[in-house]
């Protein structure tokens, strides 16, 4: 009894081990710096519903850049951050981003890291399935920031598989989820397409 206990419980570790090593791996983020961002909290919903897939949640404080400027990358280089960035791209199976709009645009630590970035490779999103969203408080939950990604990505090696404007983001989400039912089952099927292309 207990050798077949003990053979069952090295069989499972071996699986689990072996089903993990065969996961997916993701990286997803957000492109503000805040540190209570509401797209951050969104990405890190979104990631939850995806299933058997290893994430790795990248926040932008952790790749700190000095603001792009030919004269800078003429004289230092490219920033070791911005290699190290693109490396996480290249090296997954997947993306999700969620987008802060400032004013109709990028927040300006994502166009620096994008720009940085696009330096190394033209084609940085190196056609890796991508779920862009955008939210912000507004109705449009960040609509117009999102339009522009969609546009741009596609120039630079972008596979936008799914994109999805998460509206009103403090009447529709709360302790860590959407409470919108209509909303959270369209981003539901939106994951579930996203995790198709993987
Ligand atoms: C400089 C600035 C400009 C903003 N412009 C917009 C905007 O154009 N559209 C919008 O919906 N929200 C705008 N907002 C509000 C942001 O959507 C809000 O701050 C949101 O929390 C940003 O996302 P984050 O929390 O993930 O950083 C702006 C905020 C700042 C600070």
């Amino acid at each position: 009894m207990e050798i077949v206990s003990l053979e069952n419980k090295i069989y499972c570790a071996i699986f689990a081990v072996y089903k993990k090593q065969n996961m997916k791996n993701i990286i997803a983020f957000a492109g503000t710096n805040s540190k209570k961002s509401i797209n951050k909290d969104l990405v890190a919903y979104t990631s939850s519903l995806l299933e058997d897939v290893n994430t790795n949640l990248l926040d932008l404080n952790d790749f700190e850049l000095p603001i792009y400027g030919i004269d800078y990358e003429v004289e230092h280089g490219i920033p070791d951050n911005a290699h190290k960035f693109l490396e996480a791209i290249k090296s997954s199976d997947g993306i999700i981003l969620s987008l802060a709009e400032h004013n109709g645009a990028y927040a300006t630590v994502f166009k620096n890291l994008f720009d940085w970035m696009s330096r190394i490779d033209g084609k940085l999103w190196s056609e890796k399935p991508m779920l862009l969203m955008a939210t912000s408080p507004g109705g449009r939950g960040g609509a117009t920031v999102l339009e522009i990604a969609k546009g741009r990505f596609a120039y630079m090696g972008g596979h936008v598989v799914e994109d999805f404007a998460f509206p009103s983001f403090n009447d529709n989400f709360s302790e860590g989820k959407i409470t919108n039912e209509a909303l959270d089952s369209n981003l539901k099927s939106k994951v579930a397409s996203f995790q198709k292309q993987l």
